[in-house]
Order: C-alpha cells, then structure tokens, then sequence
C-alpha cells in the first residue's frame, strides 16, 4: 500500500546521508530517504549483501522495500559500499543501524558492532558532521559514542552526536520510516537539533502533504536511548499481562478472547497488544527487555525494573505450557521433566516470530518446536515465508512444504504463528490427513466452531475446556 511521497522542494538540497549498517534497520532507512530525496549511501562490511542491494535484491522480506529500493537505484539517490571512506564522503549525516544482539555471554546488549561502525566511520569524517544513533542501545551509549569519535576522527573533524531512536515493526518497517507516529530527538546543541530537522523534513513534508502531524519529542541523550527500551517493555509487558491472564482463565474457566476483548474498551487500557497465546519473540522485545534490566542492574536501579524477569518468564511459560497441552492431549506418560512424547508425530503451523515475516530470531513457534522434539516426538513444520530461515537455524526439525504435508499422518497439530493460511484452512479437508483430530491453538487464531464442528478437539490458550 504506497501512497505517493511528494518531491522534495524549498530552499537547499536534502542533507546527503550515509546509514551503517545495511540490516532490517539500516536498508528501509537508506530506501525510504533516497525515496524522500537524500542522496544515501549504505554502508555494511558484508560483500554478499552489499553486492545483492546494489543489485536491488533485498535478502529479507519486507513488504514494499524491494521497490524503493529499486526506485532508488534507478534514480541514482541510492548506492551501497562496503568502503566506509566512499560513504562518508560529502554525507552530511551518519545514521548508525547496526545490530545490537544480546551478548553471548549473558543478557545486555553487545554494542560490538555500534564500536566497529563507529571506528570505521571515525577517520573519514571533516568538518562538521552529525553521527546520529538509530539503533536501540543502553543509556549511556551516546557519550560513549561521541568519546569514540573524539579518540578516532582526524584532528580537522567535528563530529557532533544525536540519538534518535527507531520504532519500526517488521512487515510495516517502510510505512513506520516514511510515517512514523513520533520522532525523538535526542541532541546537545542547536546545531545537531537544527540538522535533524533538515534530515526529517521530507517526513514532515509528507505528512504535511497528508493532513497528518509528526509529534517530535526534543530530550538529552539518556531519555532518548531510554524511550526505545521503555517502549518496548511496555509492550511486552502488555502481552505477558494478558498471558498471566490466559493463564487464570484456564485455572477457572474464564475465556481470555472475552476478557480481552471487554478490557480493550476501556481506552485508557487500549486493545492492541492484548492477543494472549504463545508469546512474544522476535528480534527486538526478548532481547531489548533483558538488556534493560542488565543496565539497570549496572547503574544500581535493579529494583525497578526487576517485573520484567517476570514478564520474561511469563513468555517462557507460555511454550512450555504447549508442551503440557500436547502431553495431555496425547494422553502421555508426564514426569519432572514434563511429557514424553515418543512414538508421536506432530505438525507445527509456524516458524517465523510472526506472520508476514521470514524472520525465525527467537520465534515462539520454533522453541515449542524444539520442546516438543526434545520430548520425543516427531515433529515436522510448515512456514510459507520463514521456512528457509528455520531449516538452517533448526536442522535438527523435519519440516514440509506445504500446510497438507504437515499435517498428514500427525496425531496433533499446533498453530503457532499466526498465517491467514492457516486461519483459511479447511478443517474437514485436514480432518481427513491427520492421524488424530487435535488441534492446539497457540494463537487462538482459528474459528474453534468450526473446528470442533469438523471433528476436531479444539485447544486454544487461556480456556479451561474444549469449548
Ligand atoms: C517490536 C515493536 O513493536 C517495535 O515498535 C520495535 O521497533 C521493534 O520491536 P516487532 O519485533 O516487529 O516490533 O514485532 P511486534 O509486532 O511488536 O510483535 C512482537 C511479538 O509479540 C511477536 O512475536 C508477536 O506475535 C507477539 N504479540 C504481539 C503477541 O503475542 N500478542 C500481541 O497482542 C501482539
């Protein structure tokens, strides 16, 4: 769904930019200002993915990119490098887009590769530039940046540093960059804020053009590198608090589709990000909560934010009490290490984190899957887009391709993300290529009527029975 983005007009050209990083993050902000009018170049030190861009091939799906970027080649406002001397040249503005993964040695954030862009970028800068941080980091990593830049830029740079934090989701990245719904500016001076107002002109413009306002919140550093993280244990904290619920209702009976539906009609609690089921995953929330904690841990304000290991363990919950379900439903010998589900074969319906995405980073439907492996069971999978993905994260799973084939000969079936296809699914055509007509609804996706009214024991999470 594109809407026309008008053309860059009034005094002055568009700030030149270069973006670090050409990841999920970086690509849809290299495309979506080539496509307000910058002269972007993105920069990554991966050679196979800067060739496949340059050659307008994005190697992860996201809905409307590939065209932007395409439109922006074409147009000769768009061009990647792996050299960061040639990126830097003539930019006015760096955005910084790289990853910032949980450590592999334990829960905060690993800023290697902010350190590495930064280094990189570093000696080609002169004069005076704007690095400004768009990836989601702990508070504290915009000083920190510009202490770096200050030990590695030549003597005639001045560089100067502002955070401004993204917050887009996938399957909406491009309309969330060319429409966000707020803009936070995190800068010292008035000539870091006066050049970030040139940078987001053309979404002003846009949204000008559109009837729409762009609420911009001005703040220091640590409240912009802060909002990020604070956004996102806010939501995660609304699906975990739905999902204790979910837990409830199945200990009395109540129904959690009901309960959510009569909470979000009170606006101060709102109806989005209340879907009880399997939980979230994802490249962001898991990820961004525990990093939270750790620096919060670090700067000796634990305390306050030690509800999010709750809503961590919540989610953790949720995939395990799949496994439950499926011991109960298979009517399985269970110990302390909960069922044993050997001489079982079991269809998993999803493995991306959610639908509309190939991306599988700590998808909730692959880590039941593991469960529901690891307890014996033989399990195969089907994802129409993150398949792939899955296949070489998860080597040790079978997987099908089509809904069919998965389902063929399974004594149980388990929808674990989301797809239309699935929601479209006939259950009386199923019905005849299962082995046993069980279906656990981790999403609580499916018209369980319909279901049940073909046979099926219906399963949802957050009700105490079949219905
Ligand atoms: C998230 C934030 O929404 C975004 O603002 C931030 O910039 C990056 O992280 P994203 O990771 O794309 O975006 O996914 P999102 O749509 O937020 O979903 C996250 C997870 O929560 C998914 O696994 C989804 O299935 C799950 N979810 C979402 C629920 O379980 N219930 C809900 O009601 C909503």
């Amino acid at each position: 769904m594109r809407r026309d983005v008008p053309p860059p007009d009034g005094p002055g050209t568009p700030p030149r930019l270069s973006v670090v990083g050409t990841g999920y993050l970086g690509t849809t902000y290299a495309a979506c200002y080539a496509e307000l009018g910058h002269r972007v170049t993105g920069l990554d030190t991966d050679p196979v993915k800067i060739a496949a861009l340059a050659a307008g091939e994005v190697p992860f799906h996201e809905p409307g990119l590939a065209e932007l970027v395409r439109r922006g080649l074409d147009a000769g406002r768009l061009s990647f490098t792996t050299d960061p001397a040639h990126a830097a040249a003539g930019a006015e503005a760096h955005l910084i887009c790289v990853g910032t993964p949980q450590r592999a040695d334990g829960t905060g954030a690993d800023l290697g590769q902010v350190a590495a862009a930064v280094r990189a970028l570093a000696p080609h800068l002169h004069g005076r530039t704007l690095v400004v941080g768009k990836s989601t980091v702990p508070v504290g990593t915009a000083e920190w940046v510009e202490r770096l830049l200050r030990k590695h830029a030549p003597d005639d740079a001045d560089p100067e540093v502002a955070w401004c934090p993204e917050f887009l989701q996938e399957g909406r990245a491009v309309e969330d960059v060319l429409r966000p719904d707020r803009i936070v500016v995190g800068a010292r001076g008035s000539w870091a804020r006066e050049t970030l107002a040139r940078v987001h002109r053309g979404v002003y413009r846009l949204a000008a053009h559109e009837g729409r306002d762009v609420p911009t919140v001005e703040t220091d550093f640590a409240t912009a590198e802060l909002v990020k993280s604070a956004a996102n244990a806010f939501l995660a904290t609304k699906i975990s608090f739905i999902n204790a619920m979910a837990e409830l209702c199945e200990a009395t009976g109540a129904d959690v589709a009901g309960l959510a539906e009569a909470l979000g009609h009170d606006d101060r609690i709102g109806p989005r990000f209340l879907r009880a089921g399997v939980g979230f995953g994802g490249g962001c929330l898991p990820k961004d909560i525990r990093a939270l904690q750790a620096r919060a841990h670090q700067l000796g304000a634990g305390a306050a934010v030690r509800f999010l290991h709750e809503v961590d363990l919540i989610n953790q919950r949720r995939r395990e009490r799949v496994l439950q379900l499926a011991g109960e439903l298979l009517d399985c010998v269970a110990g302390p290490n909960g069922p044993e589900l050997s001489g079982t074969r079991i269809a998993v319906l999803g493995a991306a984190f959610k639908p509309d995405s190939d991306d599988v980073r700590d998808a909730p439907a692959l880590a039941v899957a593991r469960l529901l492996h690891g307890a014996g069971a033989r399990v195969r999978v089907y994802d129409p887009l993150g398949r792939d993905n899955a296949r070489r994260t998860h080597p040790e799973l079978g997987y099908a391709d089509g809904l069919e084939q998965a389902c063929t000969g399974a004594d149980l079936v388990c929808v674990l993300t989301e797809w239309q296809e699935f929601r479209d699914a006939d259950p009386a055509a199923l019905a005849r290529v299962v082995n046993g007509r069980i279906v656990i609804d981790g999403r609580n996706c499916l018209d369980r009527y319909a279901w049940n009214a073909a046979g099926w024991t219906y399963r949802g999470l957050g009700w105490k029975e079949a219905a």
